[in-house]
């Protein structure tokens, strides 16, 4: 990776989520222990930690105690470990590499992968639950009806749902953006948003960080579907050339790789002009957009 503010920053996200987990994460002494290792595997397997990032960026935005802001973090984070763990199963999208190892599947075996995953699930609403993780009840229950809507069917879930069914369907352009917007920009918007709930922000500030993520989080599926077409797998870490056999319904597939491209950097622009209220204060927000389209992993 690149070295500058960006790197460090992320980087130094890693360092203080799995700070987190880990204790949370320890191994019990029973015969479960088996499933708390597959998620440890899974979230102390590397990883870009955007969504955790994302977090910790807009809850600086209204100082919000970095504290709080990393047990907000560390529930995302599993949340999105869980949706990978899922995604790679042979059920779904049948992927034997993720993060450069082998996928949980492959590690363990099929059913401890689906127990890890439904684990993370669980865990990611015990965190945010606890009074560590913010003073006010009321902030803690939003996150948690925040975060269930963007997993579930109306988001996560719903996405990969029509990700699997949408295989040889043909969709069109709107409907694979709001395919994207399910899949993979609801808990990106999330992330995004939750310093502005930690941080009692007010309605505008909420808006442009809503309109700065829908746009980030389009962008940044875009550009996981253009690895997949232009990367190799040493450096994304996991199979390419994949989603064309499989009928992925993909705006890449759709358009082409340079249309696809162009979107890309439309989006990218529009997602930092999102955030014009916040000045230099967002300068990492923004450094994050470019790096979302740019990066080859
Ligand atoms: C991969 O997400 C799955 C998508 C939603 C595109 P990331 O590219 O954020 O995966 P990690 O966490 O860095 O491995
Ligand atoms: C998965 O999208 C998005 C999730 C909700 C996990 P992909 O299937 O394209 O993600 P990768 O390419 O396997 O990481
Ligand atoms: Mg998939
Ligand atoms: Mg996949
Ligand atoms: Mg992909």
């Amino acid at each position: 990776m690149q070295s500058g503010p960006l790197q460090e920053a992320l980087s130094a996200t890693s360092t203080a989520v799995e700070r987190v987990l880990d204790p949370i994460l320890a191994i019990p002494p029973g015969p479960e222990a088996r499933v708390v290792e597959a998620m440890r595997y899974s979230v102390f397997s590397g990883g870009k930690r955007l969504r955790p990032f994302l977090v910790l960026a807009s809850a600086e935005l209204f100082d919000v105690e970095r504290a709080h802001a990393l047990r907000v973090a560390a529930a995302i984070e599993c949340i999105h470990c869980y949706s990978l763990i899922h995604d790679d199963l042979p059920a779904m999208d049948d992927d034997d590499l993720r993060r450069g190892k082998p996928t949980v599947h492959k590690a363990f075996d099929e059913a401890t992968a689906i127990l890890a995953g439904d684990a993370l699930v669980s865990l990611a609403f015990e965190i945010l639950a606890d009074d560590a993780t913010h003073s006010d009840p009321f902030v803690r229950l939003e996150l948690v009806r925040k975060l269930a809507h963007a997993s579930g069917h109306h988001g996560m879930v719903g996405g990969q749902m029509i990700d699997l069914s949408a295989e040889r369907m043909g969709l069109d352009e709107a409907a694979i953006h709001r395919l994207q917007q399910m899949k993979t920009g609801a808990l990106i918007s999330f992330s995004a948003e939750s310093g502005a709930i930690m941080g009692h922000a007010g309605k505008q500030a909420r808006a442009a960080l809503h309109g700065y993520a829908r746009d980030l989080g389009l962008a940044f599926q875009i550009a996981d579907d253009l690895l997949d077409v232009e990367g190799s797998p040493e450096e994304v870490g996991k199979a390419t050339g994949k989603d064309a056999d499989a009928g992925k319904a993909t705006l890449v597939g759709l358009m082409g790789v340079e249309r696809a491209r162009q979107q890309a950097v439309v989006l990218t622009d529009q997602a930092i002009a999102h955030l014009s209220m916040f000045d230099e204060r967002a300068s990492l927000l923004r450094a994050v957009a470019h790096f979302a389209i740019n990066r080859r992993t």
